[in-house]
């Protein structure tokens, strides 16, 4: 069993370490792949070169995990929006059609993603048996985010483009069961854990998190409960209903975000795996404040449960070196 899984299945307390996004723009020999593969969705779906990309950041620091190199998008992407990523801008896909949405089938769906299941094959087969190969989806309200173009700074205004739709149980539904089956393949192809990114919960207008955020969370989990698939949940941005969260999802672990203290989280947030917490942009400081911050979330999370990560993904301006004598000090870390 991998040092990841251990910890997610058993709850003991032992050092493991990886980075949301540990595969990315910061990393050279990233970006020289990336160089000469313009079309990010094509690169998702190179398996040898996912696969190689994935196993970049394990082959620099010997992290305890792999993250399959993929994008939350996929899923959409699968289920008929065409998807555009273009500078600064970030990612924008084609207009939504909801019979052209409930119309999709299993079997297509998994043709177009088959690159995804085989580039998890490859890698772990090349993968130390000691160490996690993590897949992931997004949460569904992340991506109905991005499946319906919703302008961030009028979210209680627009949300309503996807509430007020005549099907949108039914959306919901279906979408919720293609992620479920992407779950599912992705462990059959060779990940162990998977990871929930629900990036955008912070968005949701008051008193909806419950119908957005934590039922769709819950049934993913459940379903993984149900499959005995060790499970990680972020719901980016919910402040103190982390501990709600906690105690509606029961997810195996929640990966903790930037703005919540560690001292909070430890003392709130029981019967979980804990995990992350640490902001990327520590990272563009100096050494020592580096360190600094980091001390806070080892020395809290000392004698519990927890993997060592972030509170989000890398930034592409980190320096790998940084990085570098983070994990180093970590794992060197007594106390
Ligand atoms: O973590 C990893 O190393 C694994 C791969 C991974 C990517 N995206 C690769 C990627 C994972 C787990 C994701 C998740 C993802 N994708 C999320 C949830 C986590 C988060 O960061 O909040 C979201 C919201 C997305 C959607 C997405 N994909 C955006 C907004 C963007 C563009 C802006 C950005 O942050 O880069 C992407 C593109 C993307 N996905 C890149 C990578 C390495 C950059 C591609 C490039 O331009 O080279």
């Amino acid at each position: 069993m991998s040092n990841l899984e251990n910890i997610l299945r058993n709850k003991v307390s032992c050092k493991s370490v990886w980075f949301m996004r540990q595969a990315g723009r910061y990393l050279p020999e990233f970006r020289k792949i990336r160089s000469k593969n313009k079309n990010f969705i094509k690169l998702c779906l190179n398996s040898k070169l996912s696969s190689e990309i994935t196993l970049q950041p394990i082959k620099r620091y010997n992290l305890d995990s792999a993250i399959i190199f993929s994008d939350i998008l996929m899923v959409p992407y699968a289920l008929g929006q065409k998807i555009k990523f273009t500078k600064d801008k970030g990612p924008k896909l084609s207009k939504f059609n909801t019979k052209h949405f409930l119309n999709n089938n299993k079997r297509d769906f998994l043709q177009k993603l088959s690159p995804i299941y085989k580039a998890i094959e490859i890698t772990r087969k090349k993968l130390d048996k000691k160490k996690s190969l993590i897949s992931f989806i997004g949460a569904p309200w992340t991506l109905l985010i991005y499946m319906f173009d919703i302008k961030k700074n009028e979210i209680e205004i627009d949300h309503n483009k996807f509430n007020s739709l005549k099907n949108f149980d039914q959306v919901l539904n279906q979408l919720i069961a293609y992620l479920c089956y992407h779950i599912e393949n992705q462990i059959n192809a060779g990940a162990d854990v998977v990871q929930i990114f629900d990036s955008w919960a912070g968005l949701i207008p008051k008193g909806k998190l419950k119908k957005y955020c934590f039922k769709p969370n819950a049934k993913i989990v459940s379903f993984c409960r149900n499959k005995n698939i060790p499970n990680i949940c972020f719901p980016k941005g919910i402040k103190k209903k982390y501990e709600d969260f906690n105690k509606f999802v029961k997810p195996d672990a929640i990966n903790l975000d930037y703005e919540i203290d560690p001292l909070w989280a430890k003392q709130k947030l029981k019967n979980v795996v804990l995990q992350g917490g640490l902001d990327p942009k520590i990272l563009l400081k100096k050494d020592n404040e580096i360190l600094k911050g980091a001390t806070k979330y080892i020395k809290a999370f000392n004698n519990i449960p927890y993997v060592f990560n972030l509170g989000h993904g890398l930034l592409p301006q980190t320096d790998p070196d940084k990085l570098s004598k983070l994990i180093t000090f970590y794992r060197n870390f007594n106390g």
